[in-house]
């Protein structure tokens, strides 16, 4: 069990235990698509808890004891040889706290990364560190690891989050690439995770694509308000708090049961309050607390932008969801110019993901960021 932590609602990264909320049937569902040899791909919208429930899978006595497991997370690379990086570090720091490692196959099997050894001239002991540079042959360290992988003497399960990333790298056909090494690999398998539901659906979905019916989809969806009503007043109240259930409730309801963003807000509430909640106000004011925290970071966001790009996220920010930005009605009522101005940026705004497309239209990714922007510009 974890540690006692000084405030019990954490965001931005998996404590497990009596931290984490539920995810119980997701998480053996997970299990079972492994158990069987089926590779999953997990998708759901930012922040509602994909990487949490990998995390928690992994976590499960089952599952350590079986496999070995690793997790990377792509958001931020631009090119194959930054993910093969990433896999290997992953690979790397898994196998550190077993002390036969430097004897181990690692650095024969995987030769592109004995650049990477060093020998601290005090201790004599080695240490690990690789820099992108030392990857020069993407494609052969790639094989590498993929041998290293299938001589494990457990089966492996890699997990990738923000795999839709994989369609916005440099080379060309990296699908292609990687589909027929997972393939000619069986004792390795696979979770992709991801946010950008049709960029994901077009991978694995099109006849045409590698990827085409390989995997398993689940589509992860928000922890049942019932559950985390329990979760979060039992949470406080372990702590010597009481809170009104309807204040858990009415948070839940205003971000749509996005995991991060009530998290997020129980985690403020807790810090602000005395030991009885029963104020509804107290949403807002932590709601403001947090804005007020992240405005440097979302001027930063702005800063990035074009004119044209800045008004078309305002007016998407203003309207909550628009089912058509690039409609002359949408374009007229907000003076964006002509539809094909609002076209391109609308465009550039999904690219950065600082707009996502739901079923029924566009809407910011991140709602803090929206009502910030209602709030200020
Ligand atoms: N089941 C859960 N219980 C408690 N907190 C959670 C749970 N799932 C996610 N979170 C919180 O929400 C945040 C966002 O979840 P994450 O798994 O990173 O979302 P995603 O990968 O879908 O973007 C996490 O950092 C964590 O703080
Ligand atoms: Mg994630």
């Amino acid at each position: 069990m974890a540690e006692r932590l000084d405030n019990p609602f954490v965001v931005g990264r998996y404590v497990g235990g009596e931290y984490f909320c539920d995810r119980e049937e997701e998480t053996q569902l997970l299990i079972k698509q492994i158990r069987n040899g089926r590779d999953v791909a997990l998708m759901s919208p930012r922040r509602l808890g994909k990487s949490g429930l990998i995390h928690n899978m992994f976590d499960q006595p089952e599952v350590k004891e079986r496999y070995n497991t690793f997790f990377i997370d792509i958001f931020s690379c631009t090119c194959l040889k930054e993910m093969i990086f990433l896999l290997g570090k992953a690979i790397y720091q898994q196998l550190k706290p077993k002390k036969e490692m430097w004897k181990d196959r690692f650095f024969q099997v995987i030769s592109s990364f004995r650049a990477g050894i060093q020998i601290d001239p005090i201790s004599g002991l080695p240490s690990f560190e690789l820099g992108l540079g030392d990857i020069t042959s993407p494609e052969t360290t790639l094989d590498e690891i993929f041998r290293y992988l299938s001589q494990s003497e457990r089966p492996c399960i890699v997990a990738v989050d923000e795999f839709q990333q994989i369609l916005k790298f440099q080379e060309k056909n990296v699908e292609g690439i990687l589909r027929t090494r997972i393939q000619n690999c069986p004792n390795v398998h696979w979770i992709f995770a991801g946010s950008q539901r049709h960029l994901l659906q077009g991978m694995f979905f099109g006849p045409s694509r590698p990827f085409y019916q390989s995997v398993i989809s689940l589509t992860l969806q928000p922890i049942p308000i019932a559950l985390y009503r329990e979760f979060a007043v039992g949470l406080f109240d372990k702590y010597g708090k009481r809170i009104f259930p309807t204040i858990v409730e009415e948070t839940y309801r205003r971000y749509e049961g996005l995991t991060w963003y009530v998290q997020m807000v129980m985690n403020e509430i807790f810090d602000i309050s005395g030991r009885e909640i029963s104020d509804p106000k107290i949403i807002d004011t932590a709601v403001g607390n947090i804005l007020q925290m992240q405005a440097d970071n979302y001027r930063n966001q702005l800063s990035l932008l074009s004119p044209a790009q800045k008004t078309v996220l305002q007016a998407i920010a203003r309207s909550g969801e628009v089912a058509e930005p690039t409609s002359a009605e949408f374009v007229g009522r907000f003076s964006l110019g002509s539809p094909s101005t609002a076209q391109s940026a609308l465009r550039r705004l999904l690219s950065i993901d600082t707009v996502t497309r739901t079923d029924t239209g566009y809407r910011l990714t991140d709602p803090f960021f929206a009502q910030w922007l209602r709030l200020n510009y």
